[in-house]
C-alpha cells in the first residue's frame, strides 16, 4: 500500500513536469492573453496540448482565430479559462450577418442562452430616427432592424420580415418591447466538456493524464501566474514528501518488526495524550500527523449516483488523481471541505496535519 502510494506520488510529479514542458501557454502576437489547455495554437504546440475541437490560429497580424465547423472564422477577443467563456467577433464587424446564418453543430461551443429575433428590413425614411439600426445591414434606403419583440414586429406593418431566427445570448432580454437591437457585442460561447471550473477555481490547470491518454487532469503548474508562489511550494512539498514517505515507511517497518507488540493501538494513552512534561518547545513546531480519532472524527461521506460533491471539489481525488466510482468512501475536511478517497487522506494524515490541498491546519478544535 504505502509502496504504491509513493508510486503515485512520483507518477504525478513526473507526469506534472513532463506535461509543463510540453504544453508551455502560447500567446499570439500582442493579444496579450495565454493560450492554454483546452485551448492550443496550431503549429505552436502538440496535438495533446489541447482538446479536440479546441484548435486556434494565429493570423499575421496577430490575431487569433476560431474556426467553427458550419459558421466560419471568427476572431477571439479574449478567453476566460475560469468561467470557461470564449469571446469572439466578426473580422469584418458586421456580428449581425454572420448570427444570420450561424450553425455551432460540431463544435464544442454553444451560448448561454437562444432568443428568437426577428431581423426586419424597413424603408429608412420611418425607421431610422426611432429604433436602433444594424448599421452594417443597412443603406440610404432599407434599414434592417433585430428585435425579440412580437409586438414590435407585429406592429412594423411597412417592414418586411427577413428572417426569424434563434440568436446566442449571455443573458435572453425580458423586458425589451417595442425595443430593436444592433446586436453588436461580442458573441459569448461557452463550453461544458472538458470540464475545468473547480480546478481553475482552486489555482490548478487541466491537461490530458499524458501524451497518449484522452482523461484530463488537474494539475497544480508552477507557471500558474497568480498562485505561482503557492503551487511552487506545493511541487516543492511533494519533493520532500516522497523522501519523507520513504523515511517514514522504513522506519515503520523496522519499528513493526523490533518492537514487542501491542503497541501502537488506538488505546495507547501516550500517544493520545502525551504528558505535558513531553512536549518540549522542539516538538511543538515539528509538523506532525494526526491521531486515529481525530482523523476519525472527520465525516465520511459515499459517492453518490449524482456524482456531485460540497465544496470546492471535483469528481477526482487529488491524492492518487484517481475519478471517484459511485459508492467510494471518502473522507473531507472539515475547515476546507477538501474531499479525498479516505483510504488516501488517513494515510496522509497520519503523517501530516495539513490538508494536501490548501494546507490547513485542521483545527484542534476537532481533536
Ligand atoms: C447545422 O448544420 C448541420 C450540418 O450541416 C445540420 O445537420 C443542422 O441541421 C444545422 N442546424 C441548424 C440549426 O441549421
Ligand atoms: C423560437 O421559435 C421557435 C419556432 O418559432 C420555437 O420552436 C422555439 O421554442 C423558440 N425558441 C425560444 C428560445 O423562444
Ligand atoms: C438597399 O438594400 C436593399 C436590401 O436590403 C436593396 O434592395 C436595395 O437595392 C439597396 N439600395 C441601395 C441604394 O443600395
Amino acid at each position: 500500500m504505502g509502496v504504491l502510494k509513493v508510486f503515485y506520488f512520483s507518477s504525478f510529479l513526473f507526469s506534472a513536469v513532463y506535461a509543463a514542458q510540453e504544453c508551455s501557454t502560447s500567446v499570439c502576437g500582442t493579444s496579450g492573453f495565454a493560450i492554454r489547455f483546452p485551448f492550443r495554437l496550431q503549429g505552436t504546440q502538440p496535438e495533446n496540448c489541447g482538446y479536440p475541437g479546441f484548435n486556434l490560429r494565429c493570423n499575421s497580424q496577430g490575431v487569433i482565430i476560431l474556426s467553427l465547423p458550419y459558421s466560419g472564422e471568427f476572431f477571439v477577443r479574449s478567453i476566460n479559462y475560469g468561467a470557461q467563456v470564449i469571446n469572439l467577433y466578426d473580422p469584418f464587424d458586421c456580428l449581425p450577418s454572420r448570427l444570420l446564418d450561424f450553425n455551432l453543430s460540431g463544435s464544442p461551443f454553444m451560448p448561454s442562452y437562444y432568443q428568437n429575433f426577428t431581423f426586419l428590413s424597413c424603408p429608412s425614411a420611418l425607421t431610422r430616427s426611432r429604433f436602433t439600426p444594424i448599421d452594417c445591414l443597412s443603406n440610404s434606403t432599407h434599414t434592417t432592424l433585430a428585435t425579440s419583440s412580437i409586438t414590435l414586429v407585429a406592429s412594423m406593418t411597412m417592414c418586411k420580415i427577413v428572417a426569424t431566427l434563434p440568436i446566442p445570448v449571455s443573458w435572453p432580454l425580458q423586458y425589451d418591447e417595442g425595443f430593436s437591437s444592433d446586436l453588436n457585442g461580442d458573441l459569448h460561447l461557452t463550453w461544458d466538456v472538458p470540464n475545468c471550473v473547480d480546478c481553475e477555481a482552486n489555482g490548478g490547470m487541466c491537461r490530458f493524464q499524458s501524451s497518449s491518454s484522452q482523461e484530463i487532469s488537474c494539475f497544480n503548474d508552477p507557471q500558474a501566474g497568480k498562485n505561482k508562489g503557492r503551487t511552487n511550494f506545493r511541487i516543492m512539498s511533494f519533493f520532500i514528501t516522497i523522501p519523507a514517505v520513504v523515511c517514514v515507511i522504513t522506519l515503520a517497518i523496522f519499528i513493526c518488526f523490533a518492537c514487542p507488540r501491542p503497541r501502537w493501538g488506538r488505546t495507547n494513552a501516550a500517544w493520545q495524550n502525551p504528558t505535558p512534561a513531553a512536549v518540549t518547545p522542539e516538538t511543538a513546531t515539528v509538523t506532525q500527523g494526526l491521531d486515529e480519532s481525530t482523523i476519525e472524527s472527520y465525516a465520511k461521506v459515499v459517492f453518490g449516483e449524482s456524482r456531485r460533491l460540497p465544496g470546492p471539489n471535483d469528481i477526482t481525488c487529488p491524492i492518487c488523481l484517481s475519478e471517484y466510482n459511485v459508492k467510494d468512501t471518502l473522507r473531507c475536511i472539515p475547515e476546507c471541505q477538501h474531499c479525498f478517497h479516505a483510504d488516501c487522506i488517513d494515510e496522509w494524515l497520519r503523517m501530516n496535519g495539513t490538508c494536501p490541498v490548501c494546507r490547513n491546519s485542521p483545527s484542534p478544535a476537532h481533536a
